[in-house]
């Protein structure tokens, strides 16, 4: 019987050496010291054996179970630790890897275009004001000097809405209503960029939606000479310093007198296709503002004068960046934008 549980202790401590994995490991613990394993099986024989000799088996076969179980503990404590290390190897994050790029967005050349008008006249003292792009026919043409049924209403085709309400054909409502919601009826200067919509057939010029940026500046004293100053100055630096203006009359019905502003070519008036060979550029509408919208906004315009002006934003940014269709503004072809990104 020694001889048995010596050779089964010497079985049971190869297997486990040899055991690969905490599976297998787990099988020889359970074959051995289960309950029905070969241990227990042993001592069953343990009836033949002498008085004396019995305590001595049940001694050995507790040092033989003793032995199968710690080398099992020890195993398992080794195969443990194996498995730790081996994750860890496979986990390895391999810092030499590039990144993947971050994907940003920029800004679209016509926001770029406001920000930077909005930037310049907040520096010369102006504010930004907004209004609705749903506006009432009033705002829109009558307190504007268009009566219902004035010729110059059919300057701007309109989405009308209601016989009352209409989508804004320019941002000049936001004057009427500045002028009206300044309860002491003193100075007023503002810059207010916006949407603005027509009934117009899109093509490389035309777009039924598009931005303007109106401008308005109200004071005692306010003359045509500050209106060429500061268009002066809203020129040169969105174009450059080089560049001059030009002034020549036309006609609002908001505005007496009124002007078209024209700004000189980068060809330096040489002619070209951009200039159609006149070396000038028509940019905005402009003027003094008519005592007529004074008055109805609640001003004194024997007290107040003051000058407006109405720009496209798409137009700048079309002559600023050299771009000849105005569609490509609202497109959101990505292989467009992506020229204006600040990160390339
Ligand atoms: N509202 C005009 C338009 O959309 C542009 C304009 C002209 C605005 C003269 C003004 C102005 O404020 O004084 O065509």
């Amino acid at each position: 019987m020694e001889q048995q549980l010596k050779q089964l202790q010497t079985e049971a401590l190869t297997q486990i050496e040899t055991a690969a994995d905490l599976k297998q490991l787990n099988d020889v613990r359970v074959a051995y010291l289960g309950k029905k394993g070969p241990v227990t099986e042993v001592l069953k024989g343990m009836g033949k054996l002498s008085a004396e000799e019995r305590p001595k088996m049940g001694a050995l076969a507790n040092e033989v179970r003793g032995a199968i179980a710690s080398a099992i503990e020890a195993k398992q404590t080794t195969l443990e630790q194996q498995a730790i290390q081996e994750q860890l190897a496979k986990e390895t994050v391999d810092i030499t890897l590039p990144g993947r790029p971050v994907k940003t967005g920029n800004h679209h050349p016509l926001t770029r275009v406001v920000e930077e008008i909005e930037d310049l006249f907040i520096g010369m003292g102006y504010s930004v004001a907004e209004g609705p792009e749903v506006e009432k026919d009033y705002y829109n043409f009558e307190a504007l000097n268009l009566p219902k049924g004035h010729p110059a209403r059919d300057m701007q085709d309109s989405f009308y809405i209601t016989e009352d309400i209409l989508l804004r054909t320019h941002t000049s409502p936001v004057q009427a209503r500045t002028m009206e919601k300044n309860t002491e009826k003193g100075p007023v200067k503002i810059i207010c960029p916006g949407k603005v919509f027509r009934r117009d057939n899109d093509d490389a010029t035309h777009s039924h939606q598009f931005m303007q940026i109106e401008g308005l500046a109200v004071d005692e004293n306010i003359s045509m000479g500050d209106l060429k100053g500061t268009l002066e100055t809203f020129m040169k630096k969105v174009f450059g310093e080089d560049r001059e203006i030009r002034l020549r009359p036309s006609f609002f019905p908001f505005t007496e007198p009124s002007v078209e502003v024209d700004v000189s070519c980068m060809c330096g008036g040489k002619g070209c296709n951009i200039c159609k060979h006149t070396g000038w550029i028509e940019v905005l509408g402009a003027g003094m503002v008519h005592p007529n919208v004074l008055e109805m906004a609640g001003y004194d315009s024997e007290k107040y004068t003051g000058f407006a002006f109405g720009i496209g934003a798409e137009r700048i940014a079309m002559l600023k960046y050299g771009i000849d269709d105005i569609r490509l503004f609202y497109t959101d072809d990505l292989r467009f934008l992506k020229q204006f990104s600040v990160h390339e």
